[in-house]
């Protein structure tokens, strides 16, 4: 099933949160590979979002992937709950507690594919320890916390470095953080496959007017798939 293929995986950050679910059926109908869930808890990062509850509500609209990612600490007292709701990818942050390996071992025994997401501020040495217990790679290209931040562009050579580092392992590499039509070429050519895109998924559109969200799917898809090419 593995493979290296570009994914988009449109965050919900960027939707309508009175209009989740059809957002949700709406985004998927348009192109999107992957959904991606960012939680937020108000502590690991300056922002909230929502938690499992809302996670098992929008499950039933998702046909593919649901791709949450876990910006909260701790983490291990929640992966329960979020593999209950319904999570395909559970990703938890390196720098969320000082048991990282543990988590990606509750994740897969919790039959769930396991993340590592690493913020701009860490070196892609914090994860060379964890490479046979994780399915894929986070590389933040902004601070988390908020959607619409500017691309970090320092973290392209990370992004090439992770990409030696994994070598064959089938492990995705994701990218979250100002992914636009410019910058998805930059990741791409580094070695992404699985390109995150709030704000720039859902511009211009809405659940009475989804055609934008197709539209803003293929140009980041067409300008990633070239870069490779
Ligand atoms: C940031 C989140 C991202 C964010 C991306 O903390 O993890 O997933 O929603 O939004 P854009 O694409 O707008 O930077
Ligand atoms: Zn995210």
């Amino acid at each position: 099933m593995f493979d290296r293929s570009i994914k988009i995986a449109p965050s919900i950050l960027a939707a309508d949160f009175a209009n989740i679910g059809a957002e949700c059926r709406a985004i998927e109908a348009q192109g999107a590979d992957w959904v991606h869930v960012d939680v937020m808890d108000g502590h690991f990062v300056p922002n909230l979002t929502f938690g499992p509850a809302m996670c098992a509500a929008i499950r039933p609209h998702i046909k593919g992937v649901m791709d949450v990612h876990l910006m909260i600490s701790p983490v291990d007292v929640y992966l329960d709950a979020y593999a209950k709701a319904g999570a395909d990818v559970i990703t938890a942050h390196v720098e969320a507690g000082p048991h990282i390996h543990r988590t990606l071992q509750a994740i897969r025994s919790l039959g769930k594919k396991s993340g590592v997401a690493l913020n701009p501020g860490t070196p892609v040495e914090a994860v060379a320890e964890l490479m046979d217990m994780v399915d894929l790679v986070c590389v933040m290209t902004v601070n988390p916390g908020f959607g619409g931040q500017s691309f970090i562009e320092s973290q392209v050579t990370k992004i090439l470095r992770l990409r030696q580092m994994i070598g064959d392992r089938p492990i995705h590499i994701e990218i979250d953080g100002g992914i636009t039509v410019t910058t998805a070429p930059m990741v791409a050519k580094a070695g992404a496959d699985v390109l995150v895109a709030g704000s720039a998924a859902f511009k211009g559109g809405s659940v009475d007017s989804p055609a934008p969200y197709g539209v803003n799917i293929q140009a980041i898809r067409a300008a990633a798939e070239a870069a490779r090419a």
